[in-house]
């Protein structure tokens, strides 16, 4: 991303023509930045004995999952159509980690299926697993009992997190895996999301390679996602290559004690695809009340939630007109709710410095990578967004925008009596 001749470009093709050409809202995402990221990320853990699976949930995009499987990883999927998604994008199914939640048996069955990793993340499950595979290979998804990460919804370790396996129970999961005759192949755990500092990595590194040690015929020990991105601009960036050394340091000394070379595993998300993903939109009003000047525009909490889900800060950029007189104003979307805002944080709206917009002009929402498309909705009936690739001022669709058909499809009048039979 670079500023010339005071407009945005996006993988050197100028935003302007990128919208004339593709419609706009639109997210943009520039390959060699998702390229940059998982080679900074490879290089950081380069001494462990590491495997790394993306975890799609970031983003699901196929051509964004080639990507990333181009650059060596695997990876990691949570419901049976993320699974499918993987295996049709080319990931060789012992690559692909499989890692839900609350999973019925009909989930469990896709998974086993497909011949897949399974991480289990509960006792019923565990159990559930058994009857279903019994004989078969299992990883267990533990509760380190801490968590961390940018909002409280997005914390999945600790006594408030739905997730995982207690790391202190031990006992129950030897006697169902004794139960089923199961091999206990991995310990995975995930503490949160968008964590940015060290010591909340290695802390919960700690408990489980404590957890892990008790269990004997392991081949990996998962320590799962959650590596931060800096979104504002006084955020301080997580350190990845002093927390890369540090893991890798303290997974050596792991092995040794346990008496065996395991693999260590990880699952960035949001790490390979944040920074690469712009959100495209079109300045439709500007209007004001006597507190804030409001900037509305043809996207909204449909296209990117993050903002009104968690007060998340994603930096936001006059791509017309970068550089100029600068205001401050709110930007919105065009959802008919208050909450329709891309500037604010936990307490209310955020107005921010932004060159003073014309109706028509772009604006970037930038960061807006992960869990931006892969949470949209078409609420209100505004149709998701188109997606696509920019490297070296070339382009590729990779998403067409939904057409009111896509939206309607599903919608049928199946009239009957009601019977329970
Ligand atoms: C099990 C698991 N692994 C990996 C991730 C990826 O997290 P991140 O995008 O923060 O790297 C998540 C995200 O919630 C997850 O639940």
């Amino acid at each position: 991303m670079e500023e010339r001749e005071n407009q945005l470009f996006l993988g050197d093709c100028p935003v302007e023509a990128l919208a004339e050409a593709f419609g706009t809202p639109l997210y943009v995402y520039e390959e060699e930045v998702i390229r940059r990221q998982a080679r900074e990320f490879k290089q950081s853990f380069a001494g462990a004995p590491v495997d790394l699976h993306y975890a799609m949930k970031a983003n699901s995009n196929p051509a964004i999952l080639r990507i990333l499987k181009a650059e060596g990883l695997g990876a990691e999927a949570v419901s049976p159509f993320e699974l499918r998604l993987a295996l049709e994008a080319g990931f060789a199914p012992e690559t692909v980690l499989f890692t839900g939640n609350n999973l019925d048996a009909g989930d469990l069955r896709y998974a086993i299926g497909r011949n897949v990793n399974i991480n289990i993340g509960s006792l019923k499950e565990l159990d559930l697993y058994g009857r279903l595979n019994p004989g078969g290979r299992v990883g267990l998804r533990i509760n380190p009992d801490v968590g961390a990460g940018h909002h409280h919804h997005v914390i999945t370790g600790g006594p408030a997190s739905k997730f995982g396996i207690y790391h202190d129970q031990g006992e129950a999961i030897r006697e169902l895996l004794t139960r089923h005759q199961l091999r206990l192949v991995g310990i995975h755990s995930h503490i949160g999301t968008g964590i940015l500092r060290t010591e909340d990595m290695m802390t919960a590194m700690e408990i489980v390679c404590r957890t892990a040690q008790d269990f004997p015929d392991l081949e990996f020990v998962d320590f799962g996602g959650g590596f931060g991105i800096p979104y504002r601009p006084d955020q301080q960036p997580l350190p990845l290559k002093e927390l890369g050394q540090a893991m890798t340091e303290r997974f050596r000394v792991f092995c040794a004690d346990y008496g065996k070379e395991l693999r260590m595993k990880l699952e960035p998300g949001r790490y390979m695809v944040a920074q690469a993903g712009t959100l495209l939109a079109r300045v439709t009003n500007i209007s004001s009340t006597p507190r804030y000047t409001f900037i509305g525009t043809d996207s909204g909490f449909n296209h990117l939630i993050r903002p009104a889900l968690y007060g998340a800060y994603h930096e936001v950029v006059n791509a017309t007109a970068v550089r100029g007189e600068k205001i401050q104003a709110v930007v919105a979307g065009n959802i008919c709710e208050s909450g329709d805002v891309f500037t604010q944080n936990a307490d209310g709206l955020e107005p921010r410095e932004i060159t003073r917009p014309e109706v028509g002009h772009l604006l970037a929402v930038l960061d807006a990578g992960a869990y931006g498309m892969s949470l949209a909705s078409s609420y209100n009936l505004r149709p998701r967004p188109a997606e696509i690739l920019v490297e070296n001022g070339l382009t590729r669709l990779i998403r067409r925008r939904e057409t009111y058909e896509d939206m309607v499809r599903n919608l049928v009048s199946g009239e009957r009596p009601f019977s329970s039979e």
